[in-house]
């Protein structure tokens, strides 16, 4: 594979992550990828089953599979091996003959794709969009809810509102945040992972003052708020579910979730978490019961709509994420 490798490998990198943590190693042998988490990249605080972590490996799984495809090859997924310790998704790669232009506008879109925490311009999204999203998500095993009517999405808003001052009133969320964000071009040369001051719309100061920053000024009352307007300034929310709460139902939401994050892109729509509520299971489960959503995990929210976009967000070199022996 050589050069192809290095490019699906490096579309497989570009996925989000929660914190931006890029909690994966990648392991390339002729023509088969594996995909292992790295779990010296956990987030206990706000992640402590690894859900997170596993939406994040579908993520990236959902960009491999669309690389390949885009590079002319078929991706066959084994995620059999997803259980304990040693979890791993195998992909194997087929040579294709079968072109696909939507697969390519896919492709393209995977280093367009970002997280655009900044405020919207309220615009409407037309509903033949909204419907691409919808055709987008459709994955066995997850659900996709959109809501457009301000009349569903304000109970939404109060959820999110509370999550976030639960958040920030818990002082291990509040280190662990500030611990993965990078508060000036040093950190995040130095890093190359993480939230940094540019993505956050912050300007660029030394460690200490952020951490003052973030531990004395970011009340929670005042992030519950700039969260409730972001969410206003949006044209909607969207939700995914999973029936399954375990690792091969959080890799299939992660893919389900970066198809339709690409599928905006194509589309010039932009998207940011709003994961609160599904983030503490009090709350998680306050959703579930007023969404009747039954057996399903609301896992992630996000608001999208329209806006110019954000500084892009740093990725680790692959030789970081290559797992020794790999080319
Ligand atoms: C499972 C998951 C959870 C996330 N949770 C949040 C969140 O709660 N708040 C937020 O602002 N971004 C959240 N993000 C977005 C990441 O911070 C973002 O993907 C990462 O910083 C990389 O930036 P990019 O998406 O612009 O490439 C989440 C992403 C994933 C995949």
């Amino acid at each position: 594979m050589g050069r192809v490798s290095t490019r699906l490998l490096t579309a497989a990198a570009q996925a989000p992550s929660g914190h931006n943590a890029q909690p994966w190693k990648f392991v390339a042998e002729g023509q088969r990828v594996r995909i292992l988490p790295d779990l010296s990249r956990r987030l206990p605080a706000v992640d402590p089953d690894d859900h997170a972590l596993f939406i994040s490996l579908g993520c990236a799984l959902e960009n491999l599979v669309v690389a390949a495809r885009g590079e002319g090859y078929n991706a066959e997924v084994d995620d059999t091996s997803l259980v304990g310790e040693n979890s791993e998704i195998r992909v194997h790669l087929q040579p294709s003959e079968t072109e696909d232009r939507h697969e390519d506008r896919l492709y393209a879109a995977i280093p367009e794709r970002q997280s655009t925490r900044r405020t919207y311009d309220g615009r409407p999204i037309p509903s033949a969009d909204l419907r691409r999203l919808d055709d987008a998500s459709r994955r066995d095993g997850t659900g996709f809810h959109l809501f457009t009517d301000p009349g569903r999405i304000e109970p939404l808003i109060e959820l999110v509102e509370e999550g976030n001052r639960r958040q920030f009133s818990d002082p291990a969320f509040v280190e662990e945040l500030v611990a993965w964000i990078r508060f000036n071009p040093r950190e995040v040369e130095g890093r190359k992972d993480g939230l940094t001051h540019a993505v956050m719309g912050l300007p660029s100061i030394p460690r200490w003052l952020g951490r003052f920053v973030m531990r004395k000024l970011v009340t929670p009352g005042s992030q519950a708020r700039s969260a409730a307007r972001a969410i206003r300034s949006s044209a909607a929310l969207m939700l995914f579910t999973t029936d399954r709460a375990h690792p091969r139902g959080w890799v299939d939401l992660g893919r389900s979730f970066e198809r339709v994050a690409l599928t905006a892109t194509t589309l010039d729509i932009r998207q940011a978490h709003m994961n609160m509520p599904c983030e503490v299971p009090t709350l998680r489960e306050e959703l579930r019961w007023h969404l009747g959503l039954g057996d399903a995990h609301p896992l992630l929210l996000l608001r999208i709509g329209y806006a110019k976009p954000m500084p892009r967000s740093p990725r680790r070199p692959l030789e970081e994420v290559l797992v020794k022996g790999s080319p």
